[in-house]
């Protein structure tokens, strides 16, 4: 059987970006505009999650982040929450999927307030793809940067505790290093290079606020089931085409 060969349509020499942050935002405009529920948005988010997983490991991007709950979601509706918990449960089982690709799948946030099932599929998921290379999927699932980095200064502060750490040795790294993102199998998750915000907003809203200290932004008004992989290749392209200074001339 012949294998069907990608083909990127990206112009010679762009620059892919290491790590992309997609903050997948619309799912409910998208839904109102055709007089559905917003649940139905978040089915048809959960679709293009998928087709753009995939694009961008095909695109050569190593990490790729998705932020998929934050802990400020919470405060919606009961309803709307257990049906994006049910959606989490039912795509965890399509997301082995990613494993047939090669791609390892790990979860950011906390997860200590997720349904106990769901938090076992994340743990199997991750187990099972932890020796996959092509591409790092994060998946932000109840995540916040604020909580990350209260939740790092927590683990350096009991290291203080217990004496192995003293105060004056806490720097930028040992922060950093106690992240979500430095908490996978073997791993640290690089900063972010580019934040890509779907559906016409134009903020982090609690997104990776350490990691993206110095990333790019790319906003669009395109709502997240609408985004295509055009889409993504022409955030892509933006991107490599910014000059990155770092504070630097
Ligand atoms: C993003 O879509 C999905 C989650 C936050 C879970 P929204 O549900 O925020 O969609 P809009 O912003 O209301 O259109
Ligand atoms: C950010 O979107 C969270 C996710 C996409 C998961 P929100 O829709 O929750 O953000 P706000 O409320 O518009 O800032
Ligand atoms: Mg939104």
């Amino acid at each position: 059987m012949a294998v069907k060969k990608f083909k990127s349509s990206l112009p010679e020499g762009t620059q892919i970006p290491v790590h992309i942050g997609m903050i997948m935002d619309g799912n409910g405009r998208w839904a109102k505009k055709r007089g559905l529920p917003r649940k139905i948005g978040h089915r048809e988010g959960a679709q293009t999650f998928r087709t753009i997983t995939r694009h961008a490991k095909n695109l050569g991007v190593k990490y790729f982040t998705v932020y998929a709950f934050s802990t400020e979601n919470w405060r919606r509706p009961k309803d709307e929450v257990e049906a994006i918990m049910d959606l989490f449960e039912k795509y965890l089982d399509e997301v082995r999927d990613f494993i047939e690709e090669n791609i390892r799948v790990c979860f950011i946030g906390d997860r200590s307030m997720l349904r106990p099932a769901l938090q076992e599929k994340m743990k199997s998921v991750e187990e099972d793809s932890k020796d996959f290379s092509a591409m790092t999927l994060l998946i932000a699932i109840n995540y916040g940067g604020r909580d990350e980095i209260v939740h790092s200064a927590r683990k350096l502060a009991e290291k203080v505790k217990a004496g192995e750490l003293d105060p004056a040795d806490i720097n930028e790294k040992l922060l950093n290093d106690n992240l979500y993102t430095a908490e996978l199998e073997n791993d640290i998750a690089p900063d972010v290079d580019l934040i890509v915000r779907p559906s016409g907003e134009q903020r982090l809203s609690n997104f990776m606020i350490w990691q993206a200290a110095y990333a790019e932004y790319y906003f669009t008004n395109i709502l997240w089931p609408d985004f295509k992989p055009a889409d993504l290749e022409k955030a892509i392209i933006a991107y490599s085409d910014r000059n990155r200074r770092f504070g630097a001339v």
